[in-house]
């Protein structure tokens, strides 16, 4: 299948690109972070460096015809998003709308979108099954809900059927942190660095966390599925950051004691999000418990700390796509 990826080159991209490569699908990626960097790209896997807000995106639906569409692309950080609403709402909802109108327009069969636990905002219960209500805290999650609802009003009107796969906290190897995101990540570099490890409040919040490896297998399979649909893909436990902490110590020998810092306001205390409906219609479960995560991140963060460059070699090499 010829499968176009928004956000392709991006940390959830990158994964779900390999994967996509490895079963022999046809990979054409759109992402402003290709520019400039053209090496990024693998020969098998077309680049195109163009914003999806833009016009060119039309040219390369009318070039590449491809005929699913995982849309990806977004302004990520909820901090970002609260202090520039306009800049978010611009990527992730007109980047939506314009990447929905060509998937009409050049008859895309299927779009899988990327949406986020942050649609859901305070829970009501745990865990947070599909149905629960949505009343998103941040411009960023209102992006996500917003988007959601354009997908849905453009399946009523033009039948283009939809996977809307609502992630928990994705964590695993070669996440690029930036700021407040990627808490594991964080964790895993600190302790390696022999940095303390810092935490934001009590350390008792929990979340739910999920491999990346997990979520691109997910990406891919909701692409073969039929019908349209939401989903939450999780790993379906509440984890708290402590317990996370402490798995890191048993599996690197060291004892770190971890740096209390005050509380981000608007954090949510508990998060677990039911993942019983992707179970069922994708068939598909979580493969990497939190153990086996933290472990494969120990252990690429380790042998990038020997060879800093393997981290790019491996990631373009031929075999590997982007
Ligand atoms: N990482 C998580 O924990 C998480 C959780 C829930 C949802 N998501 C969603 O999953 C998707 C992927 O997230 P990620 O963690 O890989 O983020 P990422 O920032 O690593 O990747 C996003 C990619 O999109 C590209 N991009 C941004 N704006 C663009 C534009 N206007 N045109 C073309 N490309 C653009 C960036 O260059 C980047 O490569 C996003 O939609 C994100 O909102 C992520």
């Amino acid at each position: 299948m010829k499968v176009l990826v928004t956000g392709g080159a991006g940390f959830i991209g990158r994964h779900t690109v390999q994967r996509l490569v490895d079963q022999g699908d046809e990979v054409v990626v759109v992402d402003t972070g290709l520019a400039g960097n053209p090496r990024k790209m693998d020969e098998s896997v077309r680049g195109y460096a163009v914003d999806i807000v833009s016009e060119e995106l039309e040219r390369i639906f009318a070039e590449e015809r491809p005929e699913a569409v995982i849309h990806l692309a977004a302004q990520t950080s909820v901090r970002r998003s609260l202090h520039n609403p306009t800049g978010d709402a611009e990527t992730n909802i007109l980047g939506t709308i314009r990447l929905l109108q060509q998937c009409v327009r050049y008859e895309v069969r299927r779009i899988v979108f990327a949406s986020s636990a942050a649609v859901y905002g305070n829970p009501e219960h745990l865990p947070i099954e599909e149905s629960h209500a949505t009343e998103p805290l941040s411009f960023y999650g209102v992006s996500k809900r917003v988007s959601e609802m354009y997908i849905q009003s453009f399946n009523e009107r033009y039948g283009l059927n939809y996977s809307i796969l609502r992630y928990a906290n994705v964590y695993g190897i070669r996440e690029r942190r930036t700021g407040e995101d990627g808490v594991l990540t964080a964790f895993v570099e600190r302790l390696m660095a022999g940095l303390p490890l810092e935490v934001y409040g009590d350390g008792l919040q929990t979340r739910d966390f999920v491999y990346v490896k997990d979520v691109a297998e997910a990406n891919v399979l909701a692409l073969r599925c039929t019908g349209s649909q939401v989903l939450n893909v999780s790993s379906g436990r509440g984890i708290s950051l402590l317990e996370a902490l402490g798995m890191l110590k048993e599996m690197s020998g060291r004892n770190v004691q971890p740096q209390f810092r005050p509380a981000q306001a608007g954090d949510i205390e508990q998060s677990v999000l039911d993942n019983g409906k992707a179970r069922d219609v994708l068939w598909w479960e979580p493969r990497y418990s939190l153990y086996d995560g933290l472990l494969e991140m120990m252990e690429f963060e380790s042998e990038a700390r020997k060879n800093p460059m393997l981290v790019e070699r491996t990631s373009y090499s031929k075999t590997s796509a982007i």
